[in-house]
């Protein structure tokens, strides 16, 4: 797949989509976030691919929604085009597992983008926020809604309203992020999680993401509920019995997403 902002390679099962506007640190475009809902969809659809990893450079994973593309916009041309919101959305259908790898900057829309993963991965060098308070707007794709549940109301309220940035560190500390790793490691820490994603049943796999997702939706009574569901669903699965057997034989698991 070519595209102009972002580079798509493809290695043992394992798709790395890295956002490549160097110059603007990554800002997200219409043209860049156009090209990402169309390789996400592309890469959803394509059997080769098991896990999906979403990355930007050593400088920024990216640096908001680009500020000079909107800068001149009416309250009508961003409310009629519902600007990046469709092209954003379609992050969230995609059914694979998607891992965020962020060193530097995720502001803003970056942010947001990353949170929009299935779960964040960053480097030691990595900084977290949401300053479009700085610009006189406030986030639009996520950054008080799943931050306030990533990160809780205090230090969510903080960031929107002071801009402030959260480091590494700090977004550990929150729940923001999985894993810190020294910035040299990232991309190696985030194929090898790929890789262990890889390998399990594509099944089970998706099927965990139906069910983290649903418990950031609904009530608990609601999730147990769709989660028992979930849980008795796999075993009408060969992935199952293999999974089990495997484990019973002392042998590693072949699993065929049957
Ligand atoms: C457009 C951007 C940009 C952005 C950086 N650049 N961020 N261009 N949109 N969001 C450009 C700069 O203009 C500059 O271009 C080049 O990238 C390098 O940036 P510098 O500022 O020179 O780098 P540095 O001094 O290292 O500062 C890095 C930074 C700063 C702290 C990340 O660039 C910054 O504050 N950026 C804006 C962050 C932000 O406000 N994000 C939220 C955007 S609103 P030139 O041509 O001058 O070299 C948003 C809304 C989302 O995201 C909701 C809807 C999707």
């Amino acid at each position: 797949m070519a595209f102009e902002t972002i580079i798509v390679e493809t290695e043992d099962h394992i798709a790395t989509v890295r956002l490549n506007r160097p110059e603007a640190l990554n800002a997200l475009n219409g043209v860049l976030l156009g090209e990402l809902s169309a390789a996400l969809q592309a890469l959803d659809a394509d059997p080769e691919v098991r896990c999906i990893i979403l990355t930007g450079s050593d400088k920024a994973f990216a640096a908001g929604a680009d500020i000079r593309e909107m800068a001149e916009k009416t309250y009508a041309d961003v409310y009629l085009t519902d600007l990046f919101t469709n092209d954003t959305d379609a992050i969230g259908r995609v059914r694979k597992p998607i891992i965020a790898a962020v060193a530097g900057y995720a502001l803003g829309g970056g942010c947001e983008l990353a949170m929009a993963c299935d779960f964040i991965i960053c480097a030691d060098t990595a900084k977290f926020g949401q300053p479009e308070i700085n610009l006189g707007v406030v986030a639009g794709i996520g950054g008080t809604q799943r931050l306030t549940r990533a990160v809780g109301k205090a230090k969510a309220m903080d960031m929107n309203l002071t801009g402030r940035f959260m480091d590494a560190a700090e977004a550990e500390r929150s729940g923001l992020v999985s894993r810190v790793v020294p910035a040299a490691d990232l991309m190696t820490e985030a194929r090898g999680a790929a890789r262990k994603i890889a390998a399990k049943s594509a099944i089970a796999a998706r099927t965990v993401k139906e069910c983290v997702n649903r418990a950031q939706e609904t009530s608990l009574r609601e999730g147990l509920l769709f989660e028992r569901r979930a849980f008795h669903a796999l075993f009408a699965t060969e992935d199952q019995k293999e999974g089990m057997a495997a484990f019973l034989a002392k042998r590693e698991p072949q699993f065929r997403d049957r």
